[in-house]
C-alpha cells in the first residue's frame, strides 16, 4: 500500500490564483463582451517585452549551443560564475555589502527557493508569518507537515501569525514570543508596503537575540524609490548571521516566462543540529541544490547576467518606471473612486479597502462584473486580508488608464 502526504490535504481549495482564474473563466464563457473588455490586474505576472540586452545574449547564447567548440551540457548546480560574480558585484559589494560570489545560489524561481529552503530546516522550528501574506509561505509549511489544521478563518494552527494593518504600516513588529524562522517580504506581496531601515533593525535585532532566522524575500527591490528604504536585509549590521534573502529576476528584467532568480545564503549563517550544536547553512543548501536541481538554463543565465551591463540596466529602469507609472495611475484611479488605497509607490501593487461591509471576494465579483476587471482579493493573502483587495500594476499604459477610468464608476 502506497501512502500520500496527508498534509497536502490540510491546503485549502486551490491555490490563489488558479481559482481566480477559474472564476474569471466561469464569468467570461458566458459574456463574451465582458470577455473582450477584459483587463487582468490580477496576478503579479509581468506583460512588457523582455529588454533588448537580453534579447541579444539570448541570441548569442543560443548559437554557441549550436557549435561543437562552444556547447554547453550540465552547468554548475549553483549557477554559473559569469552570473554569480556579476549578482555578487552588482547588487551587493558595489553597494559596500559583503556577499562573496559563492553565498550566490542562481535557481529558476523566488516561489521555488521559498518552498525548497524548508528542505535544509527542521521541522520543529516554530514559524512566524505576516498576515495579509504572499500564500507560498503558508502553503510550503503546511505541505512539509509544519502546521496543524486550518481552522474556519484560514489560519493553521502552530503558525504565528503578525498581523499587518494600517496602523503598523502592513510591517509587523517582531513578536513578544520566540519564534525560530520569520519570513519577512519587502517591498511586500500583497500591500506594498516597504520596511524601513528601523524596521529591519528591530528584526535582525531579534534574530540575533533569539538566535532565529529571517527568511527574507526581496523580490521587489528594485520597486523602492524611496533613497531611505533598505534593498538588501544585508544593509543591516548583525543580518549576515541571521538571514537568508531571496531574489528574482522577474520583476525587474521580466523573467516569469524565463524563469531565473537567486538566494544569498552566507556562510556565517548558522542553525542548531537537534543536539545544539550551531552547525553553518551554507554546505547544506550547497548539497540540496546539487542533489535536486540540475541549474539554470545557460542561455537564460547568459541572458540574466545582461540585466548587469549598462545597457541592461537602463532598460530595467525603464520597465521599473513603467510599471511604477500604471502604479500611480490606478492609485488616481483608486482614490477618485472613493477608495483608501496603500502601497504603489515603492512596489508594483496596491492595497484597496473595500468600502464598509464589502467582503474581498464580494469585490472581486462586483469588479469582475461591472468593470471586467480582475483583482486579487485580500482575504485569498490570509484572515487581515479580509476588507481588501490588491491591484496589480503590471499592465500596459494603456490599460492601466482603461482601469483608472473605470473604477470611480463602481456602484458598491
Ligand atoms: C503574485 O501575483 O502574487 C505573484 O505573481 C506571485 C509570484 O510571483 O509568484
Amino acid at each position: 500500500m502506497a501512502y500520500l502526504n496527508d498534509h497536502y490535504l490540510k491546503l485549502k481549495a486551490g491555490y490563489l490564483f488558479p481559482e481566480i482564474g477559474r472564476r474569471v473563466k466561469a464569468f467570461t464563457d458566458g459574456n463574451p463582451e465582458a470577455a473582450r473588455r477584459l483587463i487582468r490586474c490580477g496576478i503579479g505576472d509581468v506583460t512588457e517585452p523582455l529588454p533588448p540586452a537580453v534579447i541579444e545574449a539570448l541570441h548569442r547564447a543560443v548559437d554557441e549551443m549550436a557549435q561543437r567548440g562552444s556547447f554547453r551540457g550540465y552547468g554548475p548546480e549553483q549557477g554559473y560564475e559569469f552570473l554569480r560574480a556579476a549578482i555578487a558585484r552588482h547588487d551587493f559589494r558595489d553597494k559596500g555589502l559583503e556577499i562573496a560570489d559563492d553565498e550566490i545560489f542562481v535557481s529558476d524561481g523566488s516561489k521555488c527557493d521559498c518552498g525548497n529552503i524548508l528542505d535544509i530546516l527542521g521541522p520543529q522550528n516554530k514559524i512566524a508569518i505576516s498576515d495579509p501574506v504572499y500564500p507560498v509561505y503558508v502553503d510550503t509549511n503546511v505541505m512539509a507537515g509544519h502546521t496543524g489544521a486550518a481552522d474556519e478563518t484560514g489560519a493553521y494552527a502552530g503558525l504565528v501569525y503578525l498581523p499587518g494593518t494600517p496602523a503598523n504600516g502592513f510591517i509587523p513588529d517582531p513578536p513578544v514570543e520566540a519564534v525560530d524562522l520569520i519570513y519577512l517580504c519587502s517591498p511586500n506581496n500583497p500591500t506594498g508596503a516597504a520596511a524601513t531601515r528601523g524596521q529591519l533593525s528591530a528584526w535582525v535585532d531579534y534574530a540575533r537575540k533569539h538566535r532565529a532566522i529571517i527568511l527574507f524575500d526581496a523580490a521587489y527591490e528594485a520597486y523602492i524609490s524611496d533613497p531611505a528604504i533598505p534593498h538588501s536585509i544585508y544593509e543591516i549590521p548583525g543580518a549576515r548571521e541571521c538571514a537568508i534573502e531571496f531574489r528574482s529576476f522577474s520583476k525587474n528584467g521580466g523573467f516569469t516566462g524565463l524563469r531565473c532568480a537567486f538566494t544569498v545564503v552566507p556562510k556565517s549563517l548558522l542553525a542548531s543540529t537537534a543536539d545544539g550544536k550551531f552547525t553553518p547553512l551554507h554546505p547544506l543548501w550547497h548539497r540540496r541544490m546539487s542533489t535536486k536541481f540540475n541549474g539554470v538554463s545557460y542561455p537564460v543565465q547568459r541572458g540574466a547576467e545582461a540585466l548587469y551591463s549598462t545597457e541592461g540596466q537602463k532598460q530595467v529602469r525603464q520597465l521599473i518606471d513603467h510599471y511604477l507609472g500604471n502604479a500611480k495611475v490606478l492609485l488616481a484611479g483608486a482614490k477618485a473612486a472613493g477608495l483608501t488605497v496603500y502601497g504603489g509607490v515603492n512596489a508594483p501593487y496596491l492595497w484597496a479597502q473595500t468600502p464598509q461591509g464589502v467582503t474581498s471576494w464580494v469585490a472581486f465579483d462586483k469588479i469582475l462584473h461591472q468593470a471586467n476587471v480582475v483583482i486579487t482579493p485580500g482575504s485569498g493573502f490570509g484572515s487581515k486580508g479580509e476588507g481588501y483587495f490588491r491591484i496589480s500594476a503590471f499592465n500596459s499604459r494603456a490599460n492601466a488608464e482603461e482601469v483608472a477610468r473605470r473604477l470611480p464608476a463602481l456602484r458598491w
